[in-house]
């Protein structure tokens, strides 16, 4: 690159622009078009990544700069003839940009958009009587222990519970074992299905389930149905494709939650706890034995491509259970049940350091 003089001729108008640089010009704002299709979340996600591949770029055009006009450019120092330099390497850094991201995000896009689907039906609940068995530790001897110990005949014995994400149905049907009339809901054809298959095979009559998305569901059910609602590790994957807490969505299934559960009634919020994968995670010990901890991801901005769950935080959590009169009456954070001290001692003293599971008991607030 010659190594031009800064000239003090005054920029009078904007450079003219050739044809091929004009070509270039326009190629990112077609680009951008196909942007406006996009999910708003993908978009902002290209975005960022946008300015990291031009931040990238920046450093090879900055050093032209330099070799171009020596130390400092100013005001109207350049002539047209190098402004117009400066466009066409401005746009090829950003066609260059726009070329290796819009590809990788709308691939990331679908990609994340099948995850779950695939991951319900290749690992999920292939045996729905051996529940997660890939897994079986955390769903046998914390969710199901939970729910046997704490959903006992003479708390749950012809109440109306409504199982929100039931997924296969495998707890909706401990609980109607147990006497309850349960309605289980989920958006997942293949699960529902499943569901099915377990209610006839069990020979139940006072569980039903049904498929589509819960705010669709509830509009069709009458205030106040329901003694419990339960919503088992749904409200992590409650909108599974998101990548932030989205607060709309979350106050508008409260909302209807708040409206179709009794006066007296409880939502139950079952889940991982928040704090257990980070912690599990970050937990180093140090030759002393001294514990350090850090929550690196609590509030999750960025998730791994395999987990597209979200986990609430207690903030998004609370401010959206309070918008809709409805308010945490007790948390608790239940230990594994012993019965796992048998089959696997260590994994059982890991559980009772770490909390692993969360169940958040939520009622009405009368205002
Ligand atoms: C991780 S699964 C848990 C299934 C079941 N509760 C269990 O533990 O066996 C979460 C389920 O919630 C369902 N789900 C999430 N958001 C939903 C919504 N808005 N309406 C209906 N189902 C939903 C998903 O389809 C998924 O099957």
């Amino acid at each position: 690159m010659p190594k031009n003089k800064p000239t003090t001729k005054p920029l009078s108008k904007k450079p003219a622009i050739t044809k091929k640089q004009n070509q270039h010009l326009n190629a990112p704002s077609e680009k951008v078009q196909l942007f406006e299709k996009m999910d708003p979340e993908i978009y902002a996600k290209l975005q960022s990544t946008i300015h990291e591949v031009i931040e990238k770029t920046l450093p090879e055009y900055k050093e032209w700069l330099n070799s171009a006009f020596g130390e400092k450019i100013t005001g109207n120092d350049c002539a047209n003839e190098s402004l117009q330099n400066i466009y066409s390497l401005v746009t090829s850094a950003v066609n260059k940009a726009m070329k290796t991201t819009i590809p990788q995000a709308v691939k990331e896009h679908n990609d994340q958009q099948g995850i779950m689907e695939k991951w319900f039906k290749k690992k999920f609940y292939d045996d729905v009587s051996d529940i997660r068995p890939e897994n079986r530790t955390y769903y046998k001897y914390c969710v199901e222990n939970f729910i046997n110990q704490f959903f006992t005949k003479e708390k749950i014995a012809g109440k109306k519970i409504f199982d929100f994400g039931c997924g296969p149905g495998y707890y909706s049907t401990i609980l109607a074992k147990l006497g309850a009339h349960v309605t289980g809901i989920d958006r997942s054809t293949f699960l529902i299905e499943k569901a099915n298959e377990l209610k006839q095979r069990l020979k139940l009559e006072n569980v039903e389930f049904f498929q589509g998305d819960f705010r669709d569901f509830a509009k069709n059910v009458t205030s106040k149905n329901f003694d419990h609602i339960v919503a088992i590790d749904t409200i992590v994957s409650f909108d599974y494709r998101r990548q932030t807490h989205n607060h709309k969505e979350f106050t508008q299934a409260l909302s209807e939650i708040s409206r179709i559960l009794t006066d007296q009634g409880r939502f139950f919020i079952i889940e991982a706890h928040p704090f257990f994968g980070q912690l599990a995670k970050a937990i180093t010990l140090s030759k002393d034995g001294r514990f350090h901890g850090r929550l690196p991801s609590y509030k999750i901005e960025y998730k791994a491509k395999d987990n597209p769950h979200h986990w609430f935080t207690l903030d998004e959590m609370t401010s959206a259970l309070c918008e809709n009169c409805l308010a945490i009456c007790r948390i608790y954070e239940p230990d594994p049940s012993v019965e796992l001290e048998k089959e696997n001692p260590h994994l059982y003293r890991f559980y009772l350091k770490y909390p692993h599971l969360i169940v958040y008991e939520i009622c009405k607030v009368k205002i």
